[in-house]
């Protein structure tokens, strides 16, 4: 039985391979296990303090229990279905499973999280390397395992498969129009798109199987995720943003040496910390390129602005991103992720927006003039610190709430800001996701982008520092503009699109046609109607057959909202 899983086999590529170096791969599977385990128990200790007592962790503490969990695990690739009870019992020879899944991406594969380490030690122990034909074949233990078809593992053919991949627009319109409300329709958006437990772990998985490659030259480091896979603001399907930190390494950055033995440690042809990062990335991505099971395309784009390693893992689906020495962002992705946690409506308007934008290509996975899925949230963010009351407080108050365990200055910037959700105190503001939505884009429709940049840190427009189309201050490097890239059309584009989708929602709102009579599908309505470019040029060449210019119609429109929205209020 033993004999039916394989560990992954490499093709050579050149000749003149890092032979040292696979041995300290294959070497450092074992030499982590103590210390990894030493420091994850450390940290965790450390954060302890961090949850508060509703149950909301910092992202500290949930990404230490994430990573605990992906060390544990593997990947399985099932050549063929495998029984499950079968599989199972298989696999529980080699110790307790605690979670398992099975999921489709270029086959059917498995993650399987062993209750402790020893498990998965015993299961690549057990695992052949298949006997190759010819000698340009590297053998590496990584935990991405296959599975070979053998009788006793049967074939299954309904096995449960868990989705990685969201629903695609039209799936999602057809399932928006049958709610009965847009604030129904506002949830159901984001139950269809945000990441799964599944899909979180399996991300996680690839950054710890990325992890054991970058070990072999940096033992003791630590590769996280960021960005949207962790902030609470990811989509099923978005790429997968890594970050190196070598900061994890114990020793590192001791300001007084104490006596004794010192490591011989020099920095070889490296004049600044950028040369440094280039170097290490380049060696990582070589290693990654040759050697890392799964890893496909690699690219290493090191003249960036910050220099990165993208590749596909084939194996998970992610397109990847690996960074070092990439802090700020790390930072960035710890405040959305709090503002997230803060109040429900964050997360639900956040989604719902970034759909919307992507729906009418406002933003895009190419890079280019458009908006970004960041600069897209900070404007969510500032547009609900505007509210009155605010639904969620500036970075400056946020701040002002640190104790000295949040204190933190990168690069000579203030990324300071409170941890501790017991510590911040929301105002009371009772505004429903249908409000906001129509709120947000009246907002925008008639934001002096002309004029003033958009700010968390006060939460208040300030004049733009530079002339650029759209000004966002990015939230730490405050001399910086997240939206340098956009151009003006990009950004009209953008403001037509919130003028149209302002007067489209007050629409559906008063016909609420949910299904014609004598229709099998319900007819598009409300959120459902704001996600179709058709429906939002179709209300654009009704007004131009009404002879009346759009801008007054629009103006008009505004107007009316706002004036009945200040009415609300008093
Ligand atoms: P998607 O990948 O589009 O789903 O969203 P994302 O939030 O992951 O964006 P992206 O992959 O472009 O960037 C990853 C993370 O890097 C973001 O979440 C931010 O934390 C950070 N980031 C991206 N762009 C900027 C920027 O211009 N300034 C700063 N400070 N951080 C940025
Ligand atoms: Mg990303």
């Amino acid at each position: 039985m033993a004999s039916s899983i394989a560990v992954s086999r490499l093709h050579l590529r050149g000749r003149t391979c890092l032979l040292n170096c696979l041995q300290k791969v294959d070497t450092f599977l074992h030499r982590g296990v103590g210390t990894d385990a030493a420091v994850a128990q450390a940290q965790t200790t450390e954060r302890d303090g961090s949850e508060a007592k509703d149950g909301r962790r910092s992202l500290l503490a949930v990404q230490d229990e994430r990573r605990e969990q992906a060390e544990k695990s593997v990947l399985i690739s099932c050549q063929s279905r495998p029984s499950e009870k079968k599989f199972l019992k298989y696999l529980s020879r080699h110790g307790d499973v605690n979670k398992y899944f099975f999921y489709e991406s270029y086959g059917v594969y498995a993650v399987v999280e062993f209750a402790s380490r020893d498990g998965v030690a015993s299961l690549i122990e057990a695992a052949t390397i298949p006997s190759v034909s010819h000698e340009s074949m590297v053998p590496f233990k990584s935990r991405l395992l296959s599975l070979r078809s053998v009788d006793s593992l049967n074939h299954q053919s309904g096995l449960p498969c868990q989705p990685q991949t969201s629903v695609s627009i039209s799936e999602l319109v057809h399932r928006l129009s049958s709610e009965d409300s847009v604030e129904q329709q506002i949830t159901s958006l984001t139950e269809a798109f945000q990441l799964t437990e599944e899909n979180s772990r399996l991300r996680f998985l690839v950054c710890s199987l990325l992890n054991d490659i970058a070990a072999a030259y940096f033992p003791e480091c630590t590769i996280r995720p960021f960005g949207s896979s962790v902030n609470g603001f990811g989509k099923l399907g978005c790429d997968l943003d890594m970050f190196l930190d070598l900061d994890s390494i114990s020793g590192w950055n001791v300001k007084q040496p104490k006596a004794g033995l010192l490591l011989e440690y020099q920095m070889k042809r490296a004049n600044s910390e950028r040369a440094v990062t280039q170097s290490i990335l380049s060696v990582i991505g070589e290693c990654v390129d040759q050697f890392g099971p799964g890893c496909v395309g690699v690219q290493r784009i090191l003249n960036a602005r910050c220099p990165l390693v993208r590749f596909s893992h084939q194996p998970s689906g992610f397109q990847c991103d690996l960074t070092a020495n990439n802090r700020v962002a790390m930072i960035s992705t710890e405040l959305l992720y709090l503002y997230g946690e803060l109040d429900p409506r964050v997360r639900h308007l956040v989604f719902t927006i970034r759909c919307w934008a992507r729906a009418h290509g406002i933003t895009s996975s190419i890079p280019g003039a458009w908006i970004s899925n960041f600069s897209l949230t900070v404007m969510v963010l500032f547009f609900l610190q505007k509210r009155n009351p605010p639904i969620i407080p500036t970075l400056n108050h946020l701040r002002d709430l640190a104790g000295p365990a949040d204190n933190s200055v990168i690069e000579g910037h203030d990324c300071t800001f409170v941890r501790d959700f017991s510590k911040i105190h929301l105002q009371r503001n009772s505004e429903t996701l249908e409000t906001l939505l129509c709120e947000f884009f009246v907002f925008y429709a008639t934001f002096p982008f002309s004029r003033m940049s958009i700010n968390i840190r006060k939460g208040k427009e300030q004049n733009k520092p530079e002339v650029a189309p759209l000004h966002i201050q990015n939230p730490f490097e405050t001399s910086l503009n997240v939206s340098k890239n956009v151009n003006a059309t990009q950004l009209s584009r953008f403001v037509a699109l919130c003028q149209e989708s302002s007067w489209l929602i007050q629409q559906s709102e008063r016909n609420s046609p949910k299904s014609a009579a004598g229709e099998s599908s319900p007819t598009p309505w409300g959120l459902a109607a704001l996600l179709l470019p058709s429906q939002v040029e179709g209300m654009k060449s009704r007004k131009k057959r009404r002879r009346e210019p759009v801008s007054e119609t629009i103006k008009s429109l505004l107007e009316s909202l706002k004036n009945k929205n200040q009415g609300k209020k008093r």
